[in-house]
C-alpha cells in the first residue's frame, strides 16, 4: 500500500497539462469515483489497525497534492485566457512607432548649406569658446572701441581673453590664417550673446557665415551670389536691395533685405509696410583683416557675409517667438515632419 501511494504521488508530482481538457482527464484519472485514489481508499478499509493512522495521514497528503495540482494548474490557464480574451483581435497591425522629425533650425541650416554648396562653397566649423583675438581684435574690433558694445558679451570671468563667440566672424579669421586663397567657405554654428531673452532676442542662436576670398573678387561678385541665394531660399521672384551699413570687418559694408514675400513687395503689416524685410549682413573683407591673417591684401580681396538661421527659418516658416526653437515642444517641432 505505501508503495502504490508513494508511486502515485510521484505520478502527481511530474504532472503537466498543456490544455484544461488534459488537466480534466487527470482529475477524472485520480479523484473521480472511479478514479485511482478512490480505490486506495478502498484498499485502506483491509488494512491492520497498528498501521491505520500512518497511511491514512499518507493518503490524506496525497488527495491533497492532488487537489492543489488541479487548482493550480486551472489557475494558470484561466490566466492565460483572460489575456487572450474574445475582444482581443491578434490580427490587428501594432501600434505606429512614433517617429521624430529635424528641428526647424536644422532643416534650415541644411537647405543654406545645400543652396551655397551648388556654387562651390564647403563647410567649415570653429570653436564656441574664443579668444579676444578671434571674436574681436583680428576683425577689426580695437580694445575699448565701441563697435564692440554690438555685440553684448560672455566672458570667462577668470580669463578675459575668454569668451562665447557673439559672432561666426571668428570662423573667417581661423580659416584665414591656415588656408591659402581662394578660399569658398560657409562657416554654420551657435552663438552667444548676453541679451534678455524675449521672442525676439535669446542668449544663444545660430548664423551661418560666408567666407569668399580669392584674385579680384569684387563687390558685384557678393551681390550676384546673395542674389541666387535669396531667389533658391524664398522664391524665383524675390528681389534683393542692399544699403549702406557698418561692421568693422568689412569695408564697404551692406546690409540685405529682401522683397516681402507675403505681399510681394506692395507694402503690408510683416514688412512693416515698406514691401522689404531685413536678412543679412554683407560687405568686402577690410584688407587690415585680410592682412591680419597673412593674407597680401595687394594680391587678394574678398567678401564676407553672415545671416541668422533663426532669422530666416522665422521668415520662410512664419515663427513669430524665437523662444520656440529651444523649448523643444513636440507640438511646435511635429509641424515640421513634412518638411524636407
Ligand atoms: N558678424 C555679424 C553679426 O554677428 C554679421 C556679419 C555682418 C557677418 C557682415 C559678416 C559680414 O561676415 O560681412 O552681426
Amino acid at each position: 500500500m505505501r508503495e502504490k501511494i508513494k508511486e502515485i504521488k510521484n505520478e502527481i508530482e511530474v504532472f503537466s497539462a498543456k490544455s484544461a481538457e488534459e488537466l480534466e482527464q487527470f482529475r477524472i484519472k485520480y479523484l473521480s469515483k472511479k478514479g485511482k485514489l478512490s480505490s486506495l481508499f478502498d484498499d485502506f478499509k483491509q488494512i491492520a489497525n497498528e498501521e491505520r493512522k500512518e497511511v491514512g495521514s499518507l493518503l490524506n497528503d496525497l488527495k491533497n497534492a492532488a487537489q492543489e495540482k488541479i487548482n493550480n494548474l486551472k489557475q494558470k490557464f484561466e490566466a492565460s485566457q483572460s489575456t487572450v480574451g474574445n475582444d482581443t483581435d491578434l490580427t490587428l497591425p501594432a501600434d505606429a512607432a512614433e517617429i521624430g522629425s529635424r528641428h526647424p533650425l536644422s532643416i534650415t541650416r541644411a537647405k543654406i548649406v545645400e543652396i551655397f554648396s551648388r556654387i562651390g562653397f564647403t563647410v567649415s566649423e570653429g570653436p564656441e569658446i574664443e579668444d579676444d583675438w578671434h571674436i574681436f581684435t583680428a576683425l577689426n574690433f580695437p580694445e575699448e572701441h565701441p563697435a564692440r558694445d554690438m555685440q553684448d558679451t560672455f566672458f570667462i570671468h577668470k580669463n578675459p581673453d575668454v569668451a562665447l563667440r557673439t559672432h561666426t566672424s571668428s570662423v573667417q579669421v581661423r580659416t584665414m590664417e591656415t588656408e591659402k586663397p581662394p578660399i569658398r567657405k560657409l562657416f554654420p554654428g551657435r552663438v552667444y550673446r548676453n541679451e534678455a531673452i524675449s521672442a525676439r532676442a535669446h542668449c544663444f542662436f545660430h548664423q551661418v557665415e560666408g567666407l569668399y576670398v580669392d584674385k579680384n573678387v569684387s563687390f558685384a561678385d557678393l551681390r550676384q551670389v546673395l542674389l541666387y541665394f535669396a531667389k533658391e531660399m524664398f522664391g524665383e521672384d524675390t528681389k534683393i536691395r542692399l544699403r549702406p551699413s557698418y561692421f568693422p570687418f568689412t569695408e564697404p559694408s551692406a546690409e540685405m533685405d529682401i522683397s516681402c514675400f507675403l505681399c510681394g513687395g506692395k507694402g503690408c503689416p510683416f514688412c512693416k509696410h515698406t514691401g522689404w524685410v531685413e536678412i543679412l549682413g554683407c560687405g568686402m573683407v577690410d584688407p587690415s583683416v585680410l592682412e591680419n591673417c597673412h593674407i597680401d591684401s595687394k594680391v587678394y580681396s574678398g567678401y564676407a557675409f553672415g545671416m541668422g538661421i533663426e532669422r530666416i527659418t522665422n521668415l520662410k516658416y512664419r515663427v513669430k517667438d524665437i523662444r520656440m526653437f529651444s523649448e523643444n515642444d513636440v507640438r511646435f517641432l511635429k509641424q515640421f515632419s513634412s518638411v524636407i
